[in-house]
């Protein structure tokens, strides 16, 4: 656990990862639930996916680079992590596409052994890991694409600038981070009591969301390193769910030796 800044709340909030989200995935192994995500919501996150490859690949050939991850002429092995992966909902979707070779991470064991289960079912792979996303268990530049499915906004307090330093980290100069994260104020259903100052939503001393704002997030994503040309407010399909941002995120050249 780590001290997630309580903010307006009074006593300070703090993070709790696995205890947040282990308990979904006990409902999961045990049948009350589908999966952590329903179909609508992978090919939400797919079409966001999707529409933020399509601008950097246009970003790309306006800056005269014709061949890169993100262009029709990408590598035929294209190499993708995504953060957050659970139990492999949108990891069995990412798996299935032509050339994509997928890793995956997430800090709860039972998710990467459902999602192990629902992989080898539809005959794919994926190389997955358990492990917090502020520190990824891969070595520096092996990523084309890395993909944030729904994960960063589990993330509270400084494990935020360390996880988005850590997908800068593995991400190969030229890659791309697709960040497709909740943003603006929390919706009735989300429950808990939400704090302002430091945009967590605290449930019982545990900050186990954050709701940042546009500018925010962006400004977080520039200090790990990250240009970020191109953003779009995804708005929620129901009043119930939170809209999303969604950034293609460029790590910027030479900054290693500025960030903290
Ligand atoms: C909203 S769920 C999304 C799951 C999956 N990507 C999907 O779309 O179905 C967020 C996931 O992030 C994981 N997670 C939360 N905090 C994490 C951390 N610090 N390190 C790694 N994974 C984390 C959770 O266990 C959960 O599986």
């Amino acid at each position: 656990m780590t001290d997630a800044e309580g903010g307006s709340c009074g006593a300070k909030a703090r993070s709790d990862y696995l205890g947040v989200h282990e308990p979904r995935y006990a409902r999961i192994a045990a049948s009350q639930e589908a999966g952590w995500s329903s179909d609508e919501e992978v090919e939400g996150m797919l079409s966001q996916l999707d529409w933020a490859l399509g601008q950097a690949g246009e970003l790309a050939s306006e800056g005269g680079q014709e061949c890169t991850p993100h262009s029709p002429r990408r590598p035929p092995a294209y190499a993708v992590l995504e953060l957050g992966c659970g139990d492999g909902c949108l990891t069995a979707q990412l798996a299935a596409r032509q050339g994509w070779r997928i890793s995956g991470v997430d800090i709860v064991p039972l998710a990467i052994e459902l999602s192990r289960k629902r992989l080898a079912a539809a005959g794919l792979t994926a190389n997955l890991a358990c492990a917090n996303v502020t520190s990824i268990p891969w070595p520096d530049a092996v990523f084309d694409l890395v993909v944030d499915g729904h994960c960063l906004h589990c993330i509270v307090g400084g494990d935020r600038g360390a996880c988005l330093r850590e997908v800068r980290r593995v991400l190969r100069p030229g890659g791309l981070f697709v960040v497709i994260t909740m943003c603006g104020e929390p919706a009735d259903r989300q429950g808990g009591v939400f704090d302002p100052v430091s945009r967590n939503l605290v449930r019982a001393g545990i900050a186990g969301r954050h709701f940042g704002t546009v500018d925010g997030i962006l400004g977080e994503l520039s200090a790990a390193g990250f240009s970020t040309a191109r953003h779009r407010i995804w708005p929620a399909r129901h009043a119930r769910e939170n809209d999303d941002l969604v950034v293609a995120a460029k790590p910027l050249p030479g900054l290693d030796a500025e960030l903290p």
